[in-house]
């Protein structure tokens, strides 16, 4: 089903110009009952297309349509069960009992006329609701999150069966038109295309390559900042599966020589980027001349980058989202723009990708540096692709790595006291993360099991020097987030 996120002041009149068959009113932080919290056009109500609220897009439909919205007694937020009247069309398919995560501090005290309370739990007697007339429903929990159980079933019903959509906007279908657009877009012109050996540039660079041929050439900068092998791995599969023209560049010294004594997140995270531009700036300008630049831009990446209402806060600057656009004077091509994660991996093995790329988990642009805390040098780049390529190693061969969105191994800027033999050491510390996660944006923790986490760590203490201590990181995103910097 084909999807598009619009801020919140959106005319209702512009909404209905797009021909929706349905329309979603996403969460928020604020209170209805805030001063200048975002209210969307009250028409949409109006427009006779079913509207689903969530979270704060419940409370507002609650508000805007005539029920109470008042501040709950206790906060709500992680897992809670709610009881779900499975005569309502969102549930139907779903047992009594679902446990959800939720996260929000008002409730519905009052309902809206015409509507009727379909869920339950114990801090909201009202935890979800709707008026079949009026075709509008509401989920005070979120059923996008993976914690939700169930959660996808709930948006399918609403797509599916209060919406009718049929589900045939597939990759194929997306691959023929994707194709033409582009196509249309660069004419005769040449296209250069960053490859980081990701699935994301791997795959925008084969389609366009699919578009328009040998005007397509793509660079591949390694940064000194990748893990084991790897960028011999990523030149070695470029040149040998795909027939892509990649010019490489190794520019370990500079990125390298430029972090010295840098300890600061972000401020390695631009340096990285600053330096990442200037590269791609210098080998493209030696290799020719070029109209356009490609970036294997998805969604998640243009949601993030639009700015609502007033200066939007960054959490991390992500390197490959802007500043090479704005130094290049390029026109961008973007096929990807519309795809979440999964479904470039779909795209990605309609184009007979192998394996290997298409299941390749994601890795920052920054790389090595945001999972060094501290300095990043490279005596400590080598414990930490050794101990990295242990926690790989394990984790395919109990067969867990497809399972993960994220599997990997942190060095942290402390030493801890241990025994080694009779001797005491004082060493280092690494830190294993692993998430399950549909996109990135919320992720939880992974429950790997007992004996892989213990071959890990026992593997990573006795084949890695300088080593003394291995822990477990057991949070989930939100309120950490994935990379540790
Ligand atoms: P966080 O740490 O923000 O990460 O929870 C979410 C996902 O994004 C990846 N990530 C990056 N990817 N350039 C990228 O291409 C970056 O600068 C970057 N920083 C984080 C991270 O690995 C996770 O999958």
């Amino acid at each position: 089903m084909y999807a598009e996120i619009l801020p919140f002041q959106t005319p209702a009149s512009e909404i209905a110009g797009r021909q929706p068959v349905g329309i979603i009113l996403s969460g928020g932080p604020s209170s209805v009952r805030d001063d200048g919290a975002p209210r969307c056009d009250a028409a949409i109500f109006e427009l006779g297309v079913p509207v689903l609220g969530i979270c704060y897009g419940m409370q507002l439909m609650a508000d805007m349509l005539g029920g109470v919205v008042e501040p709950a007694p206790e906060r709500e937020f992680g897992h809670a069960t709610v009881q779900v009247d499975t005569t309502s069309s969102l549930f139907a398919p779903l047992p009594e009992a679902v446990r959800v995560w939720a996260s929000h501090g008002d409730l519905v005290a009052s309902l809206p006329p015409g509507f009727r309370a379909v869920g339950t739990s114990d801090n909201a007697p009202v935890a979800a609701m709707e008026n079949v007339e009026r075709r509008c429903y509401a989920l005070l929990f979120h059923p996008e999150v993976a914690h939700t159980e169930r959660g996808v079933d709930i948006l399918e019903q609403f797509a599916a069966t209060v919406c009718g959509c049929d589900g045939d906007w597939t990759m194929t279908s997306f691959l023929d038109e994707a194709t033409a657009r582009v196509a249309e877009q660069v004419g005769d012109g040449r296209v250069v295309c960053g490859l980081s050996g990701g699935v994301d540039s791997t795959v925008a660079a084969m389609l366009i390559q699919r578009a328009i041929g040998d005007r397509l050439t793509c660079i591949f900068v390694d940064n000194g900042l990748l893990r084991l092998n790897e960028a011999a791995q990523i030149e070695g599969r470029y040149a040998e599966q795909l027939a892509l023209t990649v010019v490489c560049e190794n520019a370990t010294d500079r990125f390298l020589g430029a972090l010295v004594g840098v300890v600061d997140p972000e401020q390695k995270r631009k340096i990285i980027g600053g330096i990442f531009i200037d590269v791609f700036e210098e080998v493209a300008g030696r290799v020719g001349h070029f109209d356009f630049l490609a970036q294997g831009t998805l969604y998640p990446d243009v949601i993030e980058s639009v700015s609502v209402v007033g200066p939007s806060v960054p959490i991390k600057s992500h390197h490959n989202v802007g500043g090479l656009p704005e130094r290049l004077s390029f026109e961008l091509v973007e096929p990807l723009r519309a795809l979440f994660k999964d479904e470039v991996r779909r795209l990605g093995e309609e184009l007979g990708l192998d394996e290997l790329f298409v299941w390749r988990q994601p890795f920052p642009g920054p790389g090595l540096a945001v999972r060094i805390l501290g300095e990043v040098t490279e005596a400590r780049l080598a414990i930490l692709r050794t101990a990295d390529a242990i926690v790989a190693d394990e984790v395919r061969r109990f067969g867990w790595y497809r399972r993960l969105w994220q599997s990997f191994a942190i060095l942290l800027p402390i030493q801890t006291v241990g025994v080694m033999g009779d001797e005491r050491t004082y060493e280092h510390v690494i830190a294993i993360r692993a998430v399950d996660s549909r996109d990135g944006m919320t992720a939880d923790w992974a429950r790997l099991p007992d004996d892989l986490l213990a071959v890990i760590s026992s593997r990573i203490v006795n084949e890695v020097r300088g080593v003394n201590r291995v822990v477990y990181d057991i949070s989930s995103k939100p309120p950490s987030t994935i990379e540790w910097e």
